[in-house]
């Protein structure tokens, strides 16, 4: 099966209540985690690459290990760009064969957001390609921008109908709280989501899909992992599954998962070492990180986002 657009994996989601993982890759072990869980379970999948992990791994090498999963798993998969920040990069990305970008123009006032995204939009459309624009702004890091939680701003729905019409665009990125990275809560608080925001966005778009950032759980267990063999994350904390999957029976369509990657990676990589201090074959240790992906996404898909079964 050749690459899809998010367009009927949207429709088909927000119909039923669910929602399509969008995880994020930089090398073939991720590549192979994410889809072997998706194959397993018969899901639908967009696999996602930042600026930084296409200056990482490089557009083609990328593409390439997109097309061998593609004819692995014979999956509806989109390969989306994430946080694309300039109009050069998403054609970069649009004339190398992705068939979703995104335009993050969140860091530009109102007005010159709605310019770049109808820019990215029209050469988009022309070509087959879907795009996912951003209203409000994510705290936390994301490539080198560190926003922090002061100058986060949550979306206005009074202003989501005006930029979707005007823009065109085919999904929204809302900020309801969540942030990127490990870090999303203050110790010792609650985690809260402004769910009443989502409710209000909404009722202005009816049937709009919508996509939620910043979504990693950063699950307990892999943290604890890392803490066990020497790393230091004690103030880790991620979005509780619960307020996901209450965001997935609503009209949040897509929802982004990286760090959750990386933990698992990495603690998988450290109890190793710490286990088996004398190897240094790549593949005994990049083999059991592997596997904790595949674990770990399967988990998400079945437990979390509910696309099992939706291919
Ligand atoms: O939202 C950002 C993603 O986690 C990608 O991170 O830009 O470091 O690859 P990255
Ligand atoms: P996390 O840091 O919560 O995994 O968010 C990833 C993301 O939003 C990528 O765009
Ligand atoms: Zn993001």
């Amino acid at each position: 099966m050749p690459l899809v657009t998010t367009k009927e994996m949207f429709e088909k989601a927000y119909k039923g209540g669910y929602a399509i993982g969008a995880f994020n890759v930089n090398n073939m072990e991720i590549i192979q985690g994410i889809t072997e869980a998706a194959k397993e379970l018969n899901s639908p999948l967009i696999l996602q690459v930042s600026s930084g992990a296409r200056k990482y791994a490089n557009h083609t090498y990328l593409t390439k290990l997109v097309e061998a999963a593609l004819k692995e798993t014979d999956l509806p998969i989109a390969l989306h760009l994430d946080h694309g920040d300039t109009f050069e990069l998403c054609k970069s990305c649009i004339d190398g064969g992705f068939t979703s970008v995104m335009i993050d123009g969140s860091h530009h006032d109102y007005e010159d957001n709605v310019k770049l995204t109808s820019k990215v939009v029209e050469y988009a459309h022309a070509r087959g390609v879907v795009v996912e624009a951003e209203l409000g702004q994510l705290a936390g890091v994301e490539d080198d921008v560190n926003v922090s939680a002061e100058d986060a701003s949550y979306t206005n729905p009074e202003q989501v109908y005006d930029f979707v019409t005007r823009t065109n665009c085919d999904s929204l990125a809302i900020a309801i709280g969540t942030s990127h990275g490990a870090y999303k809560f203050k110790p010792g608080t609650e985690p809260e989501l402004r769910f009443d925001i989502l409710e209000e966005i909404e009722k202005k778009l009816p049937g709009f899909p919508i996509v939620l950032h910043g979504a990693s759980s950063v699950i307990p267990e892999y943290v604890e992992m890392i803490n066990k063999f020497g790393g230091d994350m004690p103030d880790a904390i991620g979005v509780p599954e619960d307020m996901l999957r209450k965001a997935a029976a609503m009209a949040v369509c897509k929802i982004n998962i990286d760090s959750d990657l990386r933990l698992a990676m990495t603690a998988t990589i450290r109890k190793y070492f710490a286990e088996n201090p004398d190897h240094f074959d790549p593949r005994q240790y990049l083999g059991p990180a592997r596997n904790a992906i595949k674990g770990m996404v399967a988990h998400k898909i079945e437990n979390v986002l509910g696309c099992n079964g939706k291919a």
